[in-house]
């Protein structure tokens, strides 16, 4: 039998009680949280297990690490899989239409796996969510699950399980944006070494095929003294990585009471004791300043390596998309950042099949890639999103076509990224050692500065190491190698 009331006087009588100031708060209610998780795990004999499912981006998976931390520090142990986890949460992702229908699907299993144990509370969060039709769709066919919020109220999430444990019906609250920043919660990180950043939050480009900047909000950028303390504590913790994330870094601080540039939150990164790898992402190309590839080129930390989302080689179909720059803009970037960076590794993302997209304008885009030699590339196929003005677009790329460029764009792709990777075949790289190889026995995989992967034999010690690795063979998109 379920312990919920529509009107829970214990849930009031927490919220009466409950601290105004937001940290304070959240960690008031991780501690109630903690007291109906043992009241559970007396009743059941047993730890309480959670499972959180993140999809999507990096900034995705840092958000998911905010969410484990909250609920191990409420007393949760992570399950192996969703089958025996007591709590499970979907951290969605909207960038394309597959992501969305993967969670439908899932949520199906979920509500049979919810049949076989009552208790569990399922939640759902993140871009998906920040969605009306999304919404209601949940409301109306998905009423098993427990709990939706969105991407600007995560900070919130202690607070939100615990209403929806006294409440017996589906608590969803999504906002539409906010100006709160609260980053000072319980996190997990998935590795020890090595951690994500969140510098900035939301996009204020509206490319025209683009979700984002509906369900991430306005760009905000985090003030550069709560960027450099949050990674001194990780680093004194045993960080020597990190990873700057947001969507458009190179706008970072703009909006600030005292303004600084993106290159300037670097030199002052860089300074940080102890810190030996800096990696950021995403860059937009309309923003990359010339002090950007100075200050890549001057310090030494900063990993040579560049994401730069191209998305389309035709100067026409850039400008339907709202990208603001031209083909022969980018390429004239490409060179000046080659020029001073001669050991650079360029990465891009790229649509296939945007709206009134022709043979001549696809032919642009094979060109460019030819021109920039990516050492990879992520291509997608174009993928409506309700609410973005491509969405209206009437001349839609018939499916075949789309196929038929997308596999054109992906062995043309790969080709380049082969030739890149085998410059390197022979060479001894520094490389820092992530995880156990899942695959072949005995062998460890670790990170090249230029973000490749080499698996070589080694073992559980040498994670979170650097080490020099001689790269014996090239597989394609990664190497095999051995520790010298
Ligand atoms: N369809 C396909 N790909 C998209 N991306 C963003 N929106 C869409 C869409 N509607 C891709 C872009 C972006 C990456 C994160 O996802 O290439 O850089
Ligand atoms: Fe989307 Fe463009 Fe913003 Fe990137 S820059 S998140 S593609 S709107």
């Amino acid at each position: 039998m379920s312990k919920k009331t529509i009107v829970n006087p214990k849930l009031y009588e927490i919220i009466e009680n409950a601290p105004e100031e937001e940290v304070s708060r959240q960690e008031y209610f991780i501690e109630k949280l903690r007291d109906e998780v043992e009241i559970r795990e007396k009743r059941l004999g047993r730890k309480l297990k959670c499972m959180v499912n993140t999809f999507g981006c990096q900034m995705n998976a840092r958000d998911s690490e905010k969410i484990l931390g909250i609920l191990e520090k409420a007393g949760y142990e992570e399950a192996e899989d969703e089958k025996h986890a007591d709590f499970v949460i979907y951290n969605t992702c909207t960038v394309r239409e597959n992501a969305n229908n993967k969670v439908y699907g899932r949520l199906g299993y979920l509500g049979s796996l919810k049949k076989k144990n009552p208790d569990m509370i399922i939640a759902l969060c993140g871009c998906m969510m920040q969605e009306e039709h999304v919404r209601d769709k949940i409301k109306e066919s998905y009423r098993y699950v427990d709990l939706v919020f969105g991407t600007h109220n995560i900070f919130k999430f202690a607070e939100l399980v615990v209403n929806s444990i006294y409440t017996n019906k589906q608590v969803m609250e999504v906002w539409d944006s906010t100006d709160k920043i609260v980053e000072e919660l319980p996190i997990v990180r998935k590795y020890s070494f090595k951690s994500g950043i969140n510098i900035m939050f939301g996009c204020n480009n509206f490319c025209s095929y683009c979700i984002v900047p509906y369900v991430r909000g306005r760009e905000r950028s985090r003030k550069p003294e709560d960027i450099i303390n949050e990674i001194k504590t990780l680093v004194n913790d045993g960080v020597t990585e990190i990873m700057l994330l947001g969507q458009n870094v190179n706008s970072y601080g703009k909006g600030l009471d005292n303004p600084i540039s993106f290159a300037e939150l670097l030199g002052q990164i860089t300074k940080i004791e102890g810190l030996r790898r800096i990696r950021f992402m995403t860059s937009h190309p309309k923003d990359l300043s010339d002090e950007l590839i100075e200050v890549m080129a001057s310090l030494p930390k900063i990993c040579k390596h560049l994401h730069l989302p191209v998305q389309s080689g035709s100067t026409e179909i850039l400008r339907v998309m709202n990208r603001k720059y031209t083909k022969e803009q980018y390429l004239k970037l490409v060179d000046k950042i080659k020029a001073k960076i001669p050991d650079i590794s360029l990465t891009t993302d790229i649509i296939v099949g945007f709206p009134g997209e022709t043979e001549e304008d696809f032919d642009e885009t094979i060109d460019l890639v030819n021109k920039v030699q990516y050492d990879s590339a992520f291509t997608f196929i174009y993928s409506k999103r309700t609410g973005t003005p491509a969405a209206k677009m009437d001349n839609q790329v018939p499916e075949d076509v789309v196929s038929k460029r997308f596999d054109r764009l992906l062995k043309v792709v790969q080709e380049i990224s082969s030739e890149r990777m085998k410059k390197l075949t022979g060479g001894t790289v520094e490389v820092l050692v992530e995880e156990i190889n899942s695959q072949l026995e005995g062998y460890v995989t670790g990170r090249l500065e230029n973000n490749s992967i080499v698996h070589f034999k080694g073992e559980h010690n040498l994670i979170g190491q650097y080490v020099n690795v001689k790269l014996d063979e090239c597989k394609g998109f990664y190497y095999i190698g051995s520790m010298v």
